[in-house]
């Protein structure tokens, strides 16, 4: 193990934040992480992500008109085997600021964070992420190829198939490998976080903190290939083909996507007493019925 392992086991945050004016006026009196993506608040989904990559001690991190409205859909996080934390972030100044937040309560722990409108599928996902959680040291990010390159961050290679530049929202994008909302990063991350400044628009940029990593060496890049979606459900158009999706999915194969207390259970978090109590507090839908049938070893 590195200088900078730890033992620690991986801490999660959430970041829930931001105003989700592309979403007005649906995100006027509600946030945009608690909007339906087809049968689940759409915080389910990464939530989910996070738990499938092994972490059980989470911090949730939203605005302070929101953090209430988190807090009662969420709870303590026993009925999932977790334990959440919820904190504030008063104004919308960047997601680096999560860690710069959250920085007494990371203490030196390894930490992943997701972002609260990011939706990730992919076959072995989980494997890739508890490898990156458990990495003893550096950071890692998870590139996508999307159309649209410069609405994100977005990394480009060398020859070797390195990564050898990291920018956010590029004008003439080198490549068309989107950085997704999914990062895990050793215990110097509360260090980096704090050394940022703010960028031209006044935001702490996840970005940035990449390109710390990247300028050590020490910034992975993992590419998802072509049998894996990753949508983002920011705006109208995107949120719809969100559900679209998970609908698709769950009709077909009668598999659940993006069901928290589906991955406690087989995560071993919870055992089937639990998951069938929560399933019971939901079985007029067909959500608590699915996971009823999981409780009972029939999923
Ligand atoms: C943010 C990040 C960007 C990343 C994207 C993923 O963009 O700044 O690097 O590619 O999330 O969803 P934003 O949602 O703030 O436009």
């Amino acid at each position: 193990m590195s200088e900078h392992g730890s033992a620690k086991p991986t801490k999660g945050i959430l970041l829930a934040g931001g105003s989700g004016t592309r979403l007005h006026p649906m995100t006027l009196a509600v946030s945009k992480q608690l909007l339906p993506v087809y049968d689940k608040p759409m915080i389910f989904y990464p939530l989910s992500t996070l738990m499938l990559a092994g972490i059980r001690d989470i911090m949730i991190i939203s605005t302070p008109a929101d953090l209430p409205l988190f807090r009662r859909l969420l709870g303590d996080g026993a009925d999932m085997g977790v334990t959440f934390t919820y904190r504030e972030q008063p104004a919308p100044d960047g997601i680096a600021q999560a860690f710069v937040i959250a920085d007494d309560w990371l203490d030196d722990s390894p930490c992943g964070l997701i972002l609260g409108d990011n939706l990730i599928f992919a076959d072995h996902l989980g494997k890739q992420m508890r490898a990156a959680a458990t990495r003893p040291s550096g950071a890692t990010v998870f590139a996508y190829q999307v159309r649209d390159p410069e609405r994100y961050g977005v990394v480009s290679f060398g020859e070797d198939g390195h990564a050898i530049d990291i920018v956010e929202k590029p004008t003439e994008p080198k490549s068309n490998w989107a950085v997704t909302g999914l990062y895990f990063y050793d215990g110097r991350v509360r260090e980096y976080a704090r050394s940022l400044r703010p960028s031209p628009r006044g935001e702490l940029e996840i970005t940035d903190l990449n390109r710390l990593y990247l300028q050590s060496d020490e910034l992975h890049v993992q590419r998802l290939g072509r049998g894996c979606a990753w949508l983002d459900a920011g705006m109208p158009d995107s949120l719809m083909q969100a559900g679209q999706f998970v609908q698709t999915i769950q009709s077909r194969q009668g598999l659940l996507v993006g069901s928290p207390h589906e991955v406690a259970f087989r995560m071993g978090f919870i055992d089937a007493a639990g998951l069938e109590a929560y399933a019971r507090r939901m079985i007029k839908t067909e959500l608590g019925q699915a996971l009823m049938a999981i409780a009972h070893g029939e999923g």
